[in-house]
């Protein structure tokens, strides 16, 4: 049986101001490549893969440098002020290719398996698409402007989200809209104001996205325990 084929979008526009230094978070250096180089090196290796496109940070002079960027397959955009303005002007780029599965990955998600990419594929033809996601396992407080606990919160049936979410390209662009609600922080939620009920995937915990600098360390010892991919 042939693969599903596919494109992808990936939001790599934005500062990763919770990291503190000058690079942004997608170029920080991780087990020899750079996290974005990480998070792309799966999607590159799958079978199904059509066109993928990277919205950059206008002034982004890096990505060019990278060996991904002379994949006949990638392409970049400049990418907007929010994450779903830069997944919209991704799925722009792609036209006529967006009539049909388009995964939208972090480009700050460097530890995304080939396992978890099947899973979620396994999806492709659902009209509300797909999102991987893992189940909350702590017991989850609120807290007041004090930081002290004012209310421990029901866990039932709550998810994490992560990416690559899953959805039809022309059916996620119309949700966007334009893209300014601040509601908006990842796919699923902009396919969920449209009325559609995307299907949770369990994905791996980790799978974790580069936030603070600690999160580096950790993404290293994935990589190492999958002896690199
Ligand atoms: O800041 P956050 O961790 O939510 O960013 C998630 C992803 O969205 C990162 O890969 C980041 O580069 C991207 N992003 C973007 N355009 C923005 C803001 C974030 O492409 N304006």
């Amino acid at each position: 049986m042939s693969p599903v084929a596919f494109s992808v979008v990936v939001p790599a526009a934005g500062a990763g101001a919770r990291m503190g230094g000058p690079t942004p978070k997608t170029y920080l250096p991780l087990a020899g490549r750079t996290v974005i180089e990480w998070g792309l090196a799966p999607l590159l290796a799958h079978p199904g893969l059509r066109r993928l496109v990277v919205a950059l940070a206008r002034d982004d002079d890096r990505f060019a440098e990278l060996p991904p960027a002379s994949d006949a397959r990638v392409q970049t955009v400049i990418g907007g002020a929010s994450r779903a303005a830069s997944v919209a002007a991704g799925l722009d780029a792609l036209a006529a290719d967006s009539d049909g599965p388009v995964l939208v990955h972090d480009g700050a998600r460097p530890c995304l398996s080939g396992e978890e990419i099947e899973r979620l594929l396994a999806w492709a033809s659902d009209p509300a698409g797909a999102l991987l996601a893992i189940p909350v396992r702590d017991t989850l407080k609120r807290a007041d402007a004090d930081g002290r606990v004012a209310a421990t919160e029901d866990r039932t049936g709550l998810w994490q989200a992560l990416t690559p979410q899953l959805f039809h390209g022309g059916t996620l662009r119309d949700a966007l809209g334009d893209a300014t609600d601040p509601a908006i922080t990842d796919e699923a939620s902009a396919m969920e104001r449209a009325g559609f009920a995307p299907r949770l995937v369990e994905g791996d915990p980790a799978n974790i996205k580069i936030t603070r600098p600690h999160d580096l360390p950790l993404a290293e010892a994935v990589l190492a325990m999958r002896g690199g991919q």
